[in-house]
């Protein structure tokens, strides 16, 4: 019997809290199980956000920003590195104590906080949603993505990047990939919206779309 993959055990999880209603359950067992290794976490910063933020040359000093679903960190901490006030949260608190932990000495405010009932006032200069819409079932998929537009001040950006799948080569999540009524759902002004192809595999890309509020 082939051993399961991290991704594999994940989707597992996923199934058992999908299956006792509650979405989002699934996160605090996977980063609470310090065995477990966390399928989507890179050491460092997303290239993508990486590289859509040097190409613009970010700057953030004297503005703030919001990492949506921030796992361990890494984004959060590439987001302040370029001087924003910066707020990352996520919904499993094992996750915000592990980002506490790997950066002692981060200036990154890291929060225990739900998507889907986020403080009323936040609002945010950058907001940077990285792979945290697409881990929520499709059926909470309008909620998640207005949340994560509701908290863009007004004339701030939001950078999203997420999944594309060929619909026609779907399986079932997660991921539950985005398509582009999705991206397109997010509301706000579009700057820029792109499908990067996946080298290598010609149903897959990633979607990096920027907006202004
Ligand atoms: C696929 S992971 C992506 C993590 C990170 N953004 C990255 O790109 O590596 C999705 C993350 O969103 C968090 N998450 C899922 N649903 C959430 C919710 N409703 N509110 C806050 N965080 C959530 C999960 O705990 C997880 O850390």
């Amino acid at each position: 019997m082939e051993t399961p993959t991290p991704g594999d055990r994940a989707r597992g999880l996923a199934a058992e809290s999908l299956a006792s209603d509650d979405p989002t359950g699934w996160f605090e067992r996977l980063y609470g199980d310090g065995d477990l290794t966390v399928p989507w976490h890179q050491d460092g910063p997303d290239p993508h956000l990486k590289g859509w933020a040097e190409a613009k040359k970010l700057d953030g000093v004297g503005q703030t920003a919001l990492v949506v679903g921030a796992g361990l960190g890494d984004d959060a901490e590439f987001v302040a590195g370029l001087g924003f006030a910066t707020t990352a949260f996520d919904v499993a608190p094992s996750a915000v104590e592990r980002a506490r932990q790997r950066f002692p000495a981060s200036t990154v405010r890291y929060e225990v906080a739900d998507l889907l009932n986020l403080p009323a006032g936040w609002r945010f200069d950058l907001v940077v949603e990285n792979f945290t819409v697409q881990s929520l079932p499709v059926g909470l998929r309008k909620e998640a993505i207005a949340a994560v537009a509701r908290a863009v001040a007004p004339g701030g950006t939001l950078i999203v990047h997420a999944t594309y799948r060929d619909p026609a080569v779907e399986r079932p999540g997660p991921p539950w990939p985005l398509t582009r009524e999705d991206v397109d759902g997010f509301g706000l002004n579009p700057v820029t919206v792109t499908l990067i192809p996946e080298p290598g595999h010609p149903h897959l890309g990633t979607w990096q779309a920027e907006f202004t509020a």
